[in-house]
């Protein structure tokens, strides 16, 4: 099995978070902006933990400062991206990153971005829908901001809003009101939860933001009924091994729950989250997946199709993209 080559769909993917270290340094450098001490001697990330990750996130992020930035980042991710066989992703966006969360400002961003997916489309044949989330640790206030933003630009393009940051600050239903806004706007609705916060995250998340898919969710394989409940419901986990084990999570791709969650019949799906800081990339993830649980490419192909049906996207460019993952 050849990894790079069969069709696969991200649903789980930051943009800031997929930018390519060489690209931030080359923006710092433009800007006369010091972020040297992001990075380690071989030029990759440095962090110690998840919490120390969030602050070099955001230090990369501060490079970032034009919707003409955004646009050359789009490119650069959607090439790597296509490169591992993606032929559908969804990103995460930020107003908090992009303006300020200022409206004017925010649909500038949006729009740089928008034309960079065309061009990736025309250029690779890769799709990008765009999901807006809110950021934890910049706080509920902030959020409803953040969903305003999100409800006034909605559209075949925009088509999700989220909840990304740390999972130990705030709880779920303190962002009820930006999601209730999300979804009375029509936007699909998901939520980082079941990574740093235990089974009762994702319980939350489930009842107070009424979500459909949870980023990450693993941890409810430490609650056998939950995982029974997520299996009934259908509810769909954006699982992004390489990213849990980079950050400690689990020790090994072999202790990594997704393949008990997916016995047990949860619907999972495989994502980088943020691939240039786990050291990641689509191919990779499929890999050592492979690797750790004798996986093929008729089980990759089902989860790609599983993806796909739980995709934030019009049915036309669903039907398109479930064409395209037939063998
Ligand atoms: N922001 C970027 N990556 C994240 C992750 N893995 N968890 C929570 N927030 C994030
Ligand atoms: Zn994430």
């Amino acid at each position: 099995m050849n990894s790079k080559d069969f069709p696969k769909v991200e649903l789980h993917l930051h943009l800031e978070g997929a930018a390519p270290p060489t690209f931030i340094r080359g923006l710092a450098r433009e800007k006369h902006i010091d972020i040297s001490g992001i990075f380690a001697e071989d030029g990759s990330y440095a962090f110690r933990d998840f919490w120390h990750f969030l602050k070099v996130y955001d230090a990369a992020t501060s490079v970032l400062q034009t919707p003409e930035d955004y646009h050359r980042l789009t490119l650069a991710v959607l090439e790597e991206s296509a490169a591992s066989g993606v032929i559908y992703s969804e990103t995460f966006l930020s107003p908090d990153f992009c303006g300020g969360r200022d409206l004017g400002a925010w649909r500038e961003y949006l729009a740089a971005i928008r034309e960079a997916a065309a061009e990736a489309e025309r250029k690779d044949g890769i799709v990008l829908r765009a999901i807006v989330t809110a950021v934890r640790h910049i706080g509920p206030e902030a959020s409803r901001e953040t969903a305003f933003c999100a409800a006034e630009t909605m559209g075949d393009f925009l088509t999700g809003f989220g909840l990304a940051g740390d999972e130990k600050l705030h709880k779920p239903k303190d962002f009820a009101y930006a999601f209730d806004m999300a979804r009375e706007a029509g936007l699909r609705l998901t939520a980082h939860a079941g990574e740093w916060g235990g089974p009762d995250s994702v319980r939350d998340a489930l009842a107070d933001l009424r979500v459909e898919r949870i980023g990450h969710g693993v941890r409810a394989i430490e609650d056998l009924a939950l995982v029974d409940e997520l299996a009934e419901k259908g509810i769909v986990l954006e699982v992004c091994p390489g990213s849990n084990i980079a950050l400690g999570l689990y020790p090994t791709w072999r202790k990594h729950p997704i393949a008990e969650l997916d016995r047990r019949g949860v619907k999972v799906t495989i994502s980088t989250d943020d691939p240039p800081f786990f050291h990641t990339t689509m191919t990779r993830e499929h890999d050592r997946l492979a690797d750790a649980f004798d996986w093929d490419e008729g089980q990759f192909r089902a989860i790609h199709r599983t993806a796909a049906r739980a995709a934030f996207c019009d049915e036309a460019t669903r039907d398109r993209i479930l064409k395209r993952l037939e063998p």
